[in-house]
Parts: C-alpha cells; sequence; structure tokens
C-alpha cells in the first residue's frame, strides 16, 4: 500500500467487531474475563486498548516498524525511550534539541544515574568521539527544535550499529510523510503527535515506533508498567487527524514555499533557517533522507529590530507554542519552547549554524 493510502486504511481503520468505517472508541478501563487464567487479549485498558492499538498499528505501519506505542504526550514517549537504559548507561544526545527535552535530561533523567553527553550529530567525527564504554544510544532530531539543523541518520546508524548502540530520532519536525528514519537504520523513531500527526491543535499525544521484536517487548514492558499511554478518546482523535496528514502536508508545503520566499527576500530579516534552501548546512543531506523539507521556518531579524513587536503586530499568525497544526503560528524560542536551556548553551549552539 503507497503512503498516502497507508494513512487511510493502515493500521485497524474498520472495527473488527460491527465493520464500522471508524474505529470507535473503547472507553472502557478493564474487559470482562470468561474465565480464571484464560488470559485474554484484552484485560485491562493500561495494557491494551482497542482504539489505542487500532492506532499504535497505524503508526508502525507508517513508520514501517514492528510496533507503535502511544503515550500522552511527545514527553511521554521521550522519556519512555530513556527508560530503556540503567543508572550509570550514557547516551550521546544532539546539541539541539527541544527545551523540554533538554530539561527533561538535565533536571529529571540525570537524578536517576542516567549519564549524557551532548554533540552536534551532524559532526560525524564529534559523535564517534563521544562513545564511551558505557554509551548505549545516540538520540537526535532531525531537522532539530528550533534551528532545523540536519543530521544523517544513515550514517549515524551507521556509527551506532559498528558500537551496537541503539539511534533514536526525534521525528517530530518531518513527520512520516516526509522522513521514516527506521527505513534508514534507525531502531526506535519518536513523535509529539500533538503537532503534525494530530494536525489540529486540539490534543496532546506522543508515539513510538521500533524495529524490532526485542524493542517492542521492552516498550510494552515499559508502557504498562509506567503507565504514561494514551487514552482511547485521544487515541481516536490522532488517528483521525492522521488521516489527513497528505492533504494537510501538501498545503502546508505551499504555504511554506511562499513564506521562505518572502522571509529570504526581505531585508528586515537577517537569516532564514530552512533545510531546503540550498546554501543551507546539511541540504544535500535532507535531499537524500527527506522526501519534502517540512514546515517548519525559523528567522531572525535584523540586529535592532524587536521580536516582540514584530510578533506583537501580528494578526493571523497567533503567537503560541507549538507546531504543525492547520493554522499558522509563531513563537519565540529563547523565552517560550526553550526557555529552560540556559542562555550561553544557547548560544553555543545558535554560534554553530552562523
Ligand atoms: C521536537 C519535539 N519533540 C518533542 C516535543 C514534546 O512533545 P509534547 O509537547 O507532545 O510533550 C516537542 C514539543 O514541542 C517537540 O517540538
Amino acid at each position: 500500500m503507497k503512503f498516502n493510502t497507508q494513512l487511510i486504511h493502515g493500521g485497524i481503520s474498520e472495527d473488527p467487531a460491527t465493520g464500522a468505517v471508524s474505529m470507535p472508541i473503547y472507553r472502557a478501563s478493564t474487559f470482562r474475563q470468561k474465565e480464571l487464567g484464560a488470559h485474554p487479549k484484552w484485560e485491562y485498558s493500561r495494557t491494551g486498548n482497542p482504539t489505542r492499538q487500532a492506532l499504535e498499528q497505524l503508526i508502525a505501519e507508517l513508520e514501517g516498524g514492528v510496533a507503535g506505542f502511544a503515550f500522552a504526550s511527545g514527553s511521554a514517549a521521550i522519556h519512555a525511550a530513556f527508560t530503556l537504559f540503567s543508572a550509570g548507561d550514557h547516551i550521546v544526545v544532539g546539541k539541539d534539541v527541544y527545551g523540554g527535552t533538554f530539561r527533561l535530561i538535565n533536571k529529571v533523567l540525570k537524578r536517576f544515574g542516567l549519564e549524557f553527553t551532548t554533540v552536534d550529530t551532524s559532526d560525524l567525527a564529534a559523535v564517534a568521539a563521544a562513545i564511551q564504554e558505557n554509551t548505549r544510544a545516540i538520540y537526535f532530531e532531525t531537522p532539530t527544535n528550533p534551528l532545523l539543523q540536519i543530521t544523517d541518520i544513515k550514517a549515524i546508524a551507521k556509527i551506532a550499529k559498528e558500537h551496537q548502540l541503539l539511534t533514536i530520532v526525534d521525528n517530530t519536525f518531518a513527520s512520516p510523510y516526509n522522513q521514516q528514519p527506521l527505513k534508514l537504520g534507525a531502531d526506535i523513531v519518536l513523535h509529539s503527535a500533538t503537532k503534525y500527526l494530530g494536525g489540529h491543535s486540539d490534543l496532546v499525544a506522543g508515539l513510538a515506533v521500533v524495529n524490532s521484536q526485542d524493542l517492542a517487548d521492552q516498550f510494552a514492558f515499559l508502557q504498562n508498567s509506567i503507565g504514561s499511554q494514551l487514552g482511547p478518546d485521544d487515541s481516536w482523535l490522532l488517528q483521525r487527524g492522521i488521516k489527513t496528514l497528505a492533504a494537510r502536508m501538501r498545503v502546508h508545503l505551499e504555504n511554506t514555499a511562499a513564506i521562505v520566499d518572502f522571509l529570504t527576500k526581505t531585508p528586515e530579516v537577517a537569516k532564514a533557517y530552512y533545510p531546503g534552501l540550498t546554501d543551507f548546512p546539511g541540504h544535500e543531506i535532507a535531499a537524500r533522507q527527506m522526501k519534502h523539507y517540512g514546515a517548519m521556518i525559523s528567522f531572525e531579524l535584523q540586529p535592532g529590530l524587536s521580536a516582540k513587536q514584530f510578533v506583537d503586530q501580528l494578526q493571523l499568525i497567533g503567537l503560541a507554542e507549538s507546531l504543525g497544526g492547520i493554522e499558522s503560528l509563531i513563537e519565540v524560542p529563547a523565552v517560550m519552547t526553550h526557555g529552560s536551556i540556559p542562555r550561553e548553551i544557547r548560544s553555543k549552539t545558535e554560534s554553530r549554524m552562523s
């Protein structure tokens, strides 16, 4: 089945019990068991729920993986991936990541004995040099939030395999429409499904897809043990959003092309960040590993111009955190999504791109 068809007919798109063309919301916490010890397929909704399973099977197919898992948020999916590891394990992490991921790593996971080294994952030599005896995984976003930096997924997966490490990719900024990391050698792909996959700014959700049965078993165990899974109502809403991903993305891409064109011709804009620009660092890698370059753009105003004055004057484009919905949004990362990253760390990441 082709990707755009899969969006609508993939996974469990109909209710096997009734033939309903929209998978019903199974709003039940538990399922009656016919006899003691029979262990039926459905026991308790934290462990498994038919509406959630329909969504999980759909995302597994869209990313080309073995199994999918739905979580209460993208952050919960990222947290679940990091709980594969134990105190004393070391993970190499991309330098430019969503501010909430930075906070999770530095303010939560380090307290539990996980060790991290942050590197520019577009620099393959730096990634190889950061690997230690206790390294277990390489984690990164591509394109990154907010600088749209590109990392070569295939090249990182090769390095990771040589050292028996997992490659974990946050694919939120691309969506599986534009990029499928598992097909390029990654082991785990993560999404803030709050964004393109949900697509309507009306839910918060996370998804993970893994490339092996062993990882699937571990994720199922962690999802059930931690209890951060997505409820049936949001599972249904997310599946409905996913059905129109291709249609929405076509419009996103058309609008993005017009905005990028405007920004690059506007003298008040000092610099536009978009992987589709031919002189953008990583453009050639993006051209190889992405179908399209996505619909996220970052830009800097000329020195002396006020970001506050600029965003306060916008009328249709809303000042809000998030992305990937049907409305256009704008934000100032330093004081919004990335406010939890100290200024000196932020400026180091920014200077690498100038
Ligand atoms: C790249 C990326 N990953 C993860 C997250 C976290 O997702 P959520 O807000 O659904 O927890 C975000 C949120 O903005 C994000 O941009």
